[in-house]
């Protein structure tokens, strides 16, 4: 794993931009499995001048029952945060149905456009302050596949600063599961802010566990995290290596 600590948000974002264009120039038809949260803003902001004519991109998660025009929902997010301000071309993004009928059919539909994509060349990934990934919420076992999930009292708590009030969050969600984010060739994970030192210790210091979902990366042959001091900090204690 390449650890880089960066002074603050606005330097791990450049940096972090940095890494995802050069992985766009050295393949500009590069699969991209991206995240959304609010730590990935800032890089996103950097990479609106990349040429993503060729890219196809590949979301982790959306919400269950929220749909592209509701401005909590991750195609929303996405829509807004990066694609509408790139010449990425609409049909090559993907973000799960968050309104589809059958939920389940749904996670079957993007596990096969998973596959027709695989692997993907680098996932971005957040981290939530329990250990999830995408939607990856702390178990008893790790899941491979695209699943519906129930969120977390922690998570909906996390989450609730988006909406106008904590009910508002939706209890349900789908998301990719941990087998395509294993299988990607490289994972590029962003931390930002001390409120993220606990869960990145736990999850690059600690025993690999499905109660600490971002673990299993300890397993991945190519991860980079990029953090800013903060968030690394705990890490840091450890003696870790950086870059
Ligand atoms: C959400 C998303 C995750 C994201 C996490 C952290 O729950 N499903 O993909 O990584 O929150 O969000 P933030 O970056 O806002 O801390």
């Amino acid at each position: 794993m390449k650890v880089y600590c960066e002074e603050n948000y606005d330097a791990m974002s450049k940096r972090a931009a940095r890494i995802m264009r050069e992985q766009i120039e050295k393949k500009p038809d590069s699969v991209l499995g991206l995240a959304t949260g609010s730590t990935p803003v800032g890089m996103y902001k950097e990479l609106y001048d990349a040429d993503f004519s060729r890219v196809i991109t590949v979301n982790l998660d959306e919400y269950v029952g929220l749909d592209g025009t509701h401005d909590q929902s991750y195609r929303y997010f996405m829509d807004n945060n990066l694609f509408y301000h790139t010449n990425i071309k609409p049909e090559n993004t993907h973000v799960p149905d968050g309104t589809s009928r059958d939920a389940e059919s749904e996670c079957k539909r993007y596990d096969e456009l998973l596959e027709k994509f695989s692997p993907i060349d680098m996932q971005l990934l957040g981290l939530g302050q329990n250990g999830h990934i995408g939607f990856n919420e702390p178990g008893e076992s790790f899941i491979p596949n695209t699943h519906v999930v129930e969120l977390t009292e922690s998570t909906i708590e996390a989450n609730a600063r988006f909406f106008e009030s904590k009910s508002d969050v939706p209890r349900k969600a789908i998301t990719m599961g941990v087998g395509a984010i294993m299988q990607a060739k490289c994972v590029l994970m962003l931390v930002s802010g001390e409120n993220k030192a606990d869960a990145v210790k736990a999850a690059f210091s600690g025993p690999i566990t499905p109660r600490v979902p971002a673990s299993i990366l300890q397993l991945h042959p190519n991860v980079i995290l990029v953090g800013d001091k903060a968030a690394l900090s705990g890490l840091i204690e450890t003696g870790i290596e950086l870059c």
